[in-house]
């Protein structure tokens, strides 16, 4: 584009981005732009995790986190990005959703997209890179520890992802 503007992929669609946007942060763009209210802001100053998203630079790519409220739009231009709302296929949920809903993971669940979404790139990357069993958990740690709840269901969603993730390494998937 040469008007200034930019273009996203956003949950796999192509979204052009006028130039008086560029300078939103992604959470503003999706809340006001878009109507996609599940990344949500917390601290709104990175601290927190709660407006994790993923990105990835190539369609191929491994899928990476991304703050969405400290992140504007301009600096991931032409980048693909993934949201809360891009997990579920119709009525059908994420298999991280669905654990998260029978662990009874998540009690307010302000922080739940945030999780779900770091989660996700963990098993992007877990599904790229074999490890054995007993190196899970400082993946978990490394990807997922430092999102915070506020209501602290930590113990339930590291059971959640921690389930998910052995079923993806046993499975081979
Ligand atoms: S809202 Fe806390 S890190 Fe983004
Ligand atoms: S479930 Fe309430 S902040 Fe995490």
């Amino acid at each position: 584009m040469n008007d200034g503007g930019v273009q996203i992929h956003v949950n796999g669609r192509q979204v052009t981005v006028a130039a008086h946007d560029t300078d939103m942060t992604l959470a503003e763009f999706f809340h006001e732009r878009m109507d996609l209210t599940g990344t949500k802001v917390c601290c709104g100053i990175g601290v927190c995790r709660a407006c994790t998203v993923g990105t990835r630079n190539r369609p191929d790519a491994l899928m990476e986190k991304t703050l969405a409220c400290t992140t504007i739009v301009s600096a991931i231009a032409s980048q693909h990005i993934y949201t809360v709302e891009g997990l579920a296929e119709g009525s059908t949920l994420s298999e991280l959703q669905q654990g998260f809903l029978e662990s009874f993971s998540f009690q307010c669940g302000y922080c739940t997209p945030g999780f779900l979404m770091a989660a996700s790139a963990m098993l992007d990357h877990l599904r790229q890179y074999r490890i054995d069993t007993d190196e899970l958990d400082a993946m978990i740690e490394t990807w997922v520890c430092g999102n915070l709840c506020r209501c602290t269901g930590y113990v339930k969603y590291i059971a959640a992802i921690r389930k998910v993730a052995l079923l993806q390494i046993k499975g081979g998937a």
